[in-house]
């Protein structure tokens, strides 16, 4: 594993506190965030409904990080445009939800956006595989999606190191993110087992400092640990 790999931290806005926008996409850009994680949820594909097209637009005007959108929605495809005008630079899309993936993928980047793909606790990383040559970033549900604050799956561990091993296979240049769970006490782990990209919701947004939090998960992604 390269110890050159980049560590990005990437605070959801599930876990802001929405009345205090500005000052929190602030204090996280400030606290040497990497990018802003968008959690998008239908109340269909997962049992939860937050934010679409108008509030990309409302961050992209606050903040210049880049806005990595997972998107939890049926028919994600329907998104894709408007997202990307409103400011998106990532748009994840659920294999569950994507019968078309390859196709799904092609069309993500012909909009000039970086394309990933992400699957649920319970659906086999395989499932990317033949798609992973083609990604921008892939993603590892570390809970089942539709809530923050959840409780890390330790088994997740194990399926970060088969998707490093798909990634390295296909020579993917993928970011390999996880999502859900990320605190002092599961990033480590997750770090060591090659992931690169970190979602912290209530870790970074809840913490009394946050710019320390994002300073100390970061300091956590070290082999020696
Ligand atoms: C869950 C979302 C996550 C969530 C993570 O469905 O995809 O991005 O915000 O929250 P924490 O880090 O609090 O588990
Ligand atoms: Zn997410």
């Amino acid at each position: 594993m390269s110890p050159a790999r980049t560590v990005r931290i990437a605070p959801s806005l599930l876990a802001a506190d929405l009345g205090r926008l500005r000052e929190e996409l602030a204090a996280i850009e400030a606290g040497g965030a990497d990018w802003l994680h968008f959690d998008v949820m239908d109340g269909v594909f997962v049992p939860n409904l937050t934010f679409g097209a108008k509030l990309i637009e409302t961050c992209r005007a606050l903040t210049r990080l880049p806005i990595d959108v997972h998107l939890m929605t049926v028919e994600p495809e329907k998104y894709f445009d408007s997202f990307v005008k409103a400011g998106a630079n990532v748009l994840t899309i659920h294999v569950e939800t994507a019968p078309h993936l390859n196709r799904q993928i092609g069309r993500i980047k012909e909009l000039g956006c970086s394309a990933g793909a992400v699957m649920n606790p319970g659906t086999p990383v395989e499932s990317v595989a033949e798609v992973a040559a083609d990604l921008d970033l892939l993603l590892i549900m570390s809970v089942n999606p539709g809530f923050g604050g959840q409780k890390f799956i330790p088994a997740s561990v194990d399926k970060i190191r088969r998707a490093r091993a798909i990634l390295d296979a296909t020579r993917s240049r993928a970011a390999l993110e996880v999502d859900g769970g990320i605190s002092r006490d599961t990033i480590n782990a997750c770090w060591r087992a090659g992931a690169d990209t970190f979602v912290a919701g209530v870790a970074v947004f809840q913490a009394k400092d946050p710019a320390a939090e994002i300073a100390a998960l970061r300091a956590l992604c070290a082999e020696a640990v």
